[in-house]
């Protein structure tokens, strides 16, 4: 087997470390890894199969005899940097926002597209986070039964805002427990204690880029322009694993039973309903786990052909690192 030069840009932050972890636990057939940063953490150093690696700022010679390049470095970095290693003959997997929704980019979760991957012309796009956990439990439903829409509200973990945010929510706990008070830098308001109903930034109709990421991402995953969502996205104070509660109306009649056996079957997915024994997926529960887990399966009381339920997912694992080496694999 061929063994790749890969690089990774954002090396240093959340994503970054998970890609680091992901690429040695599934024997990524690695030549050489080359780890990037900005200038603030360029000359540390991070470990990867026992071997200390020293990071190096990215600039545009980083991609020289590079063959694959993941980007976890926020969009602009993205948008800059991606073309440069194209250029350079390198595959870019792109965990930001910043190309997924260019018509010749695919934008891809292995186990619902990952034939898309054929299209690539060297970049390829990995979903947004809590699109990606919701989908891998609606994906096979609407496969049984023909999704038309989807109500919903995810329960985001402050990891999906990356080390800073796991920072904020570490100091606002200690800083409660111990009485004084902590200014919040990430995010606008204390997320110790509470929910933001605000993920990313407003858009004019009220709703967040985040929001609207799930109508426009799906229709591309999914190959389903007609698909319409309307999600109310919310940080919780959660470290690790989004969550997802989802309503969905369906062209044809549904059931539970029929429901649970298609679920049970999904690839990359478990089904964890056993309500009655407080059986239900929860962030506690799939946070460092490849595969996401759906629950709290019912028929919806307020659709035609509806059906409910919970989803949980670790979002640096399926909604970023894990899936990003997946679209490797593949290539
Ligand atoms: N966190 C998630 O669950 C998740 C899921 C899906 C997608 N994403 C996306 O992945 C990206 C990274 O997220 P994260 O959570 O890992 O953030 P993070 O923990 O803040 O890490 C950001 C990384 O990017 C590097 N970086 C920042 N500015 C840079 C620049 N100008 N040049 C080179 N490197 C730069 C940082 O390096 P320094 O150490 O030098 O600052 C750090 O390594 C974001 O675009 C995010 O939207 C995140």
């Amino acid at each position: 087997m061929k063994n790749y030069h890969v690089a990774i840009v954002g090396a240093t932050g959340a994503v970054g470390a998970e890609l680091l972890r992901v690429l040695e636990r599934r024997s990524f057939p690695v030549a050489s890894l080359r780890a990037l940063s900005s200038a603030r953490s360029a000359g540390k150093s991070v470990l990867f199969r026992g071997e200390s690696i020293k990071v190096e700022e990215l600039d545009e010679n980083s991609f020289a005899k590079i063959d694959i390049a993941f980007f976890s470095a926020g969009g602009d970095v993205s948008r800059k940097f991606v073309p440069i290693a194209r250029n350079a003959g390198a595959i870019s997997i792109d965990n930001t926002s910043a190309f997924r929704i260019e018509p010749d980019v695919p934008l891809v979760i292995p186990e619902i597209n990952g034939e898309d991957v054929k299209q690539h012309r060297g970049v390829i796009a990995n979903p947004n986070c809590t699109t990606a956990v919701a989908l891998m439990a609606l994906y096979p439903l609407h496969r049984a039964f023909g999704v038309k829409r989807v109500f919903a509200a995810s329960y985001q973990a402050v990891s999906g805002s990356g080390q800073r945010a796991i920072d904020e929510l570490r100091e606002q706990v200690a800083a409660s427990a111990q009485d004084r008070q902590s200014t919040p830098q990430v995010y606008p308001h204390q997320i110790a204690f509470n929910v933001l109903p605000h993920v990313d930034t407003f858009l004019e109709t009220g709703y967040t880029k985040e929001e609207m990421k799930f109508q426009n991402e799906g229709r591309k995953i999914m190959h389903l322009p007609e698909f319409r969502a309307s999600i109310t996205c919310v940080r919780v104070p959660v470290y690790r694993a989004h969550s997802v509660a989802v309503s969905a109306e369906f062209e044809r009649e549904v059931s539970v039973e029929q429901a649970h056996e298609v679920l049970a079957k999904a690839p990359g997915l478990e089904l964890v309903d056993q309500p009655n024994k407080s059986r239900y997926p929860m962030p506690l529960t799939v946070a460092g786990k490849d595969n996401c887990e759906v629950g709290r399966v019912r028929i919806d009381c307020a659709f035609d052909n509806g059906l409910s339920f919970w989803v949980s997912g670790d979002q640096l694992l399926k909604g970023a690192a894990l899936n990003a080496v997946q679209i490797a694999e593949l290539l």
